[in-house]
């Protein structure tokens, strides 16, 4: 364990956690770990290597050995596999979709476990995922749960989708998030849910720049 701070911030896709966990790294100084583009790029990666989405043991091997790096340009996450730049690729629903399978299995998520610890560095970290504050930093000094209405987030991830370029459909959107969000939270490890000691916050009704400022003000 050490005395480096960490601030959690754990919820369903689409809940504005990422937005909200780059803006307070910025805000603090901090470094920043996006789990879910580590589960992203793992599921890229087995696609490109073509081993199934199912199979945990090749799985959580191609993971232990995964050539990742991400690189922080202002608020743009930049995510490199094996040389390439996949930061893009890697937004696609479909590919969250892949996320959330190899995330199931728990080979993987043991196999990542201390590959995420690692981004531990002073001076602090603010990380965002699902299981942050109840598996990976337990005894992180703050932690957030970040929620939604489903049709909120949908709609929130079509103008994400339509800004990047990618077109999509709400209602499927919908179905696909509300599916994802079934298997995130009703998968046996490290499910999706709140710590005990989170702050819980519903930001369907709120702006970003609202939920900055609830954060803000709780972290300090
Ligand atoms: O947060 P994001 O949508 O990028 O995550 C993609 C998928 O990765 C999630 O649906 C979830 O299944 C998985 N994930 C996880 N644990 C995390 C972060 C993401 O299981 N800490």
């Amino acid at each position: 364990m050490t005395d480096i701070p960490v601030l959690t911030i754990d919820g369903p896709s689409g809940s504005g956690k990422g937005t909200l966990a780059q803006r307070m790294a910025s805000h603090l100084g901090w470094h920043y770990l996006d789990s879910g583009a580590l589960y992203r790029v793992l599921a890229h990666a087995a696609l490109k290597h073509q081993l199934p989405l199912h199979e945990a043991e090749p799985l959580a091997e191609l993971a232990a050995r995964l050539d990742v790096e991400f690189l922080l340009e202002g608020q743009h996450l930049q995510v490199w596999l094996e040389g390439e730049d996949v930061s893009l690729k890697i937004r696609s629903e479909q590919a969250g979709n892949a996320a959330s399978k190899v995330a199931a299995l728990p080979a993987v998520r043991a196999a990542l476990l201390q590959r995420q610890r690692n981004f531990r560095q002073a001076p602090g970290l603010v990380t965002d995922g699902r299981d942050m504050g109840t598996v990976v930093f337990p005894d992180a000094n703050f932690k957030v749960f970040l929620t939604a209405s489903a049709e909120v987030r949908a709609g929130r991830r079509y103008k994400q989708l339509k800004e990047k370029g990618i077109e999509s459909n709400l209602s499927d959107l919908i179905a696909e998030i509300s599916e994802r969000d079934q298997r995130d939270t009703g998968r046996s490890v490290a499910p999706l849910q709140a710590a005990n000691d989170a702050l819980v916050l519903d930001s369907s009704a709120l702006g970003i720049d609202a939920v900055v400022k609830t954060i803000c003000d709780y972290v300090r």
